[in-house]
């Protein structure tokens, strides 16, 4: 199968294109580079530079390469710049995949998975939220999400595509831009590891549902490719994907700090590290947020495989890794 990934260079984009190319499947990617790398991709996979918002750009690159599928992942993912810039947030998280989705019907592209959000749908929830509560979005990013997957359900219904979108909670792992406000794993690694002290908002008791990349990468590989009962042309499939398991943020700097120590002994490394300052609340910062992910298990077959300790382990060794390789 030939699938398109826009974004197919970001943090979460990348690690599908590995599990596609490792399923065997052929793999083009669509991406502006604003915020992916080239780095992050194997070599020799073809990339096409391109902003979505563009529809022509985007339009010329399905007729060349014709997928059979698009995974699309390319947005405007700040909460907060979606708040400053309503219009930015909606020209790239509306106008954006409606190019996308009508170069995909032209090109006749059958299935389409859309990342959406169980974090900006469902608000304040102390138990995991299934898909059938009601989206209660609060920011522009949160309602482009929200309006994303009504546009979905138009395109399968109108045009007999298998559409499907996976409300991801919390994603953390290698590769995630430790440089934004998001990627709150990314932020604090990158701090503990040049021995400096992780900052956190508040009292730091903001329950999370933390969901490794590359297994989120891996539902999405069972969303384009399954040949499955459920997933069927003029439909829309909404499904959360998470881990249902609460951690706050004083919980996750404690484990993270613990992993970079344990690592930075086995290097003789000063394994001492600075307790976390804690800053300012951030306005509008939810309580907690969790998904419930047994529709996933029913559908897709799929189940998170790495647990918050496995994945945090991972995540540091790579952030690890890198920080060696941009010292040396
Ligand atoms: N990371 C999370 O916790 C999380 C949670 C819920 C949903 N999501 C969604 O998952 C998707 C991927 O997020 P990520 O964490 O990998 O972020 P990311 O920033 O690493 O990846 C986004 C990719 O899209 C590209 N892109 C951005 N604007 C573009 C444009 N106008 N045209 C073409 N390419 C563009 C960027 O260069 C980047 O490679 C996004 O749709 C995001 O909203 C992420």
């Amino acid at each position: 199968m030939k699938v398109v990934v826009t974004g197919g260079a970001g943090f979460i984009g990348s690690h599908i294109v590995d599990g596609l190319l490792a399923a065997g499947h052929r793999v083009v990617v669509l991406d502006d580079l604003s915020s992916g790398s080239r780095d992050s991709l194997p070599a020799g996979v073809e990339t096409h530079v391109v902003d979505i918002v563009d529809g022509q750009a985007v339009a010329a690159v399905f007729e060349k390469e014709r997928p059979d599928a698009v995974c699309h992942q390319a947005a405007q993912m700040s909460v907060s710049r979606s708040v400053r810039e309503p219009l930015f947030d909606a020209q790239v998280n509306c106008i954006g995949l409606i190019n996308v989705l009508d170069a995909a019907v032209k090109t006749g592209c059958k299935r389409v998975v859309f990342a959406s959000s169980g974090g900006v749908l469902y608000g304040d929830v102390t138990t995991p939220a299934p898909e059938t509560t009601p989206a209660n979005p609060v920011s522009p990013y949160g309602i482009t999400k929200w309006v994303g997957e009504r546009y979905l359900e138009f395109y399968a219904r109108e045009h007999g595509l298998a559409a499907v979108a996976l409300r991801y909670s919390n994603v953390y792992g290698p590769r995630q831009n430790p440089h934004g406000e998001a990627g709150v794993v990314a932020i604090f690694c990158k701090k503990l590891l040049a021995g400096e002290p992780a900052t956190i908002n508040g009292d730091g008791r903001y329950v999370r549902d933390y969901v490794y990349g590359p297994d989120v990468a891996r539902a999405n590989v069972f969303a384009l490719t399954a040949d499955l009962p459920q997933i069927r042309p003029g439909t829309l499939t909404s499904l959360n994907i998470g881990t249902g398991i609460g951690t706050d943020v004083n919980q996750l700097e404690a484990m993270i700090r613990q992993r970079v120590a344990d690592l930075l002994a086995a290097k003789n490394q000063n394994s001492t590290l600075p307790e976390p300052l804690h800053g300012p609340a951030r306005a509008g910062d939810l309580r907690s947020n969790l998904v419930d992910a047994s529709l996933a298990a029913d559908v897709l077959g799929w189940k998170p495989s790495d647990s918050l300790d496995e994945g945090l382990q991972k995540t540091a060794e790579w952030f690890a890794e890198r920080a060696a390789a941009e010292r040396a």
